[in-house]
């Protein structure tokens, strides 16, 4: 059986891969540690919580302690790290906690993978380390890597470490770098479940200066696949790009959703730009497609349909979120702006 530690597995990307495994992957057991922050929420896992291939933790992944035991006690055979504060927007207004979890955090992990000389450990990383393209090009998994945000820049900083580890100590790594994710359980600071939540309480939908800019939308259980893809079958040491080929401006998303839900394009609020913002990404993933035969296994139309009618079903769990501290979060980004 496989033994593997999954962080930040109840936030949305982890408790979509956990789900995933649980239900595919009868012969993987699944530690899953999560600090529970503000984005970590166990309703995510909710029918999966007893599962006996499950084990939750409630923890920070800058406990050396807490991780060396759940490695020893679990007989851990590999990590992947979701574990992150991931939204660019608060990184702005508050980096620090960025550089605790997404730096010294994984740091804690890849000493005890080191010391524990884990099979694998997989990284979960993002396109925005290569920085911002102009209109042409696409990232490959060599172009440098120029992170713009405080979220980006901590991230950047992982991968950097994970590159040290491997080269320095031969640590079996991996480092995925995907596009933007969108899907069920997605929390609704980020762009389309925002704007779903909004539009579904006929609110403004506050689109970021002019709404031009691009992103290359992935759809969450092709990601899922993605990881599981390199964690089984890739050489030690390869990087990933994963996308899924849907570049599209923020402004054909928020009309597209609106169009979904029979809702007015009146609804749409440009309002300041994000400072510093990102103007596209864009993302070329042939290889994990050529040397894993990975694909993405729906269209941004379908994928985008599919999440709608996931929140549609949803309600409760998007009302518990939106009804806490996410009113005050809410005030405090978009009053004013
Ligand atoms: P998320 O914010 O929804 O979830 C993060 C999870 O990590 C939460 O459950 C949170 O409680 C947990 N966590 C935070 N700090 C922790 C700590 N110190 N110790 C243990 N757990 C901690 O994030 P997500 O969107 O699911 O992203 C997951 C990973 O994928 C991140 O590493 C992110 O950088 C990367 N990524 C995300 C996207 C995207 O579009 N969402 C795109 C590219 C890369
Ligand atoms: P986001 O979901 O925060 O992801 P990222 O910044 O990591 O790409 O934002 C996606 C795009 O949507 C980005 O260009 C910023 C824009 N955006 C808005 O226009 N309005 C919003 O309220 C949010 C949250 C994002």
């Amino acid at each position: 059986m496989r033994r593997i530690l999954v962080t930040g597995g109840a936030g949305f990307i982890g408790s979509n891969f956990v789900r995933m495994i649980l239900g595919e992957q009868p012969d993987c057991l699944v530690v899953n540690l999560d600090k529970l922050t503000y984005a970590g929420n166990l309703e995510n896992l909710a029918s999966f919580l007893e599962h006996p291939n499950h084990k939750f933790v409630k923890g920070d992944i800058c406990d050396g302690p807490l991780v060396a035991d759940l490695i020893k006690d679990e007989k851990i055979d590999a990590i992947v790290n979701f574990a992150a504060e991931s939204h660019v927007d608060r990184s702005i207004t508050e980096p620090k906690v960025f550089i605790e979890t997404n730096v010294a955090g994984t740091l804690t992990l890849l000493e005890a993978a080191r010391e524990h000389r884990l099979e694998r450990f997989i990284q979960v990383s993002t396109d925005e380390v290569y920085g911002a393209l102009g209109k042409e090009g696409l990232f490959i998994e060599d172009t440098p890597l120029s992170p713009n945000s405080p979220y980006s820049a901590s991230k950047a900083a992982a991968d950097h470490l994970i590159h040290a580890f491997a080269h320095t100590w031969g640590l079996r790594c991996n480092i995925t770098r995907c596009s933007n994710n969108y899907g069920p359980y997605q929390f609704p600071e980020k762009l389309i479940p925002l704007m779903i939540n909004n539009a579904l309480n006929d609110k403004p939908l506050p689109v970021y200066g002019d709404g031009m800019q691009v992103r290359d939308w992935l759809y969450v259980y092709d990601h899922c696949t993605a990881i599981w893809t390199v964690l089984t079958q890739a050489e030690p040491g390869r990087t990933y790009n994963i996308g899924g080929c849907n570049e599209k401006t923020n402004i054909d998303v928020v009309r597209t959703i609106l169009k979904h839900l029979h809702k007015p394009e009146s609804l749409v609020r440009h309002v300041t730009d994000r400072p510093g913002h990102d103007r596209r990404y864009a993302i070329d993933a042939s290889r994990i497609m050529r040397e894993l035969g990975w694909k993405p296994s729906v269209t941004f139309e379908q994928g985008l349909a599919r999440t709608i009618d996931w929140y549609l079903g949803a309600r409760d769990w998007l009302d518990s979120i939106v009804s806490g501290d996410y009113r005050n979060y809410y005030e405090s980004m978009y009053d004013n702006r």
